[in-house]
């Protein structure tokens, strides 16, 4: 008994991964062979014309640190610390530092919607959790993390 105990063991974990696999492939052969996987997975965030394409919160450092407070608590179990994304056996999430490589617009707005409404598959909608002006302070910690030149224009040298 003691000897099935530690051979069952290991093999349970790479069970699990499996199973999880196995569960992956064939949701995207079921929606394959439905003829559906190319749509659903091209579904962007929800079309919501009331949400502007400017951040309308202003930038300052505590808005963008509340921010980071935001992405740590709910962001980073996918996106990874720094926003380069995690390793993940069922999906990838968007490696947040590359606006290049964004599917669903760069716009502070977009982002916005993203993080409201959920994008593509498997990015889960946070309209539960965070609020209107709790998701622009994350917006401007997205910012943050991207190259220059997808900053806040408005930016001001010196923000309070
Ligand atoms: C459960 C894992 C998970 C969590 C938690 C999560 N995301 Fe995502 N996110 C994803 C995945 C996967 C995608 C890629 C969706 C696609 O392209 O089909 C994504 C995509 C995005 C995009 C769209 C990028 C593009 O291509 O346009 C944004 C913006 C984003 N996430 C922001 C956030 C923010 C902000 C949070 C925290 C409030 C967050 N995510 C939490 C998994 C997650």
């Amino acid at each position: 008994m003691q000897r099935g105990y530690t051979v069952r063991a290991i093999p349970m974990t790479v069970a699990t991964r499996a199973l999880r696999l196995a569960t992956f492939l064939s949701l995207g052969l079921t929606a394959a062979a439905a003829g559906q996987s190319e749509a659903s997975e091209d579904t962007g965030p929800a079309d919501d014309p009331a949400v502007p394409a400017v951040n309308p919160t202003p930038y300052t450092q505590a808005a963008e640190k509340r921010g980071r407070t935001h992405y740590l608590r709910h962001c980073q179990i996918c996106h990874g610390f720094d926003g380069r994304a995690l390793e993940n056996i069922d999906f990838e999430a968007t490696d947040l530092t590359d606006p290049e490589r964004w599917r669903f617009g760069t716009t502070d707005g977009d982002l916005f919607r993203s993080t409201k409404y959920g994008a593509g598959l498997d990015m889960p909608p946070f309209e539960a959790e965070l609020d209107d002006a709790e998701i622009w302070e994350l917006v401007h910690y997205l910012r943050s993390l991207g190259p220059e030149e997808y900053r806040a224009a408005a930016e001001p040298e010196n923000p309070p």
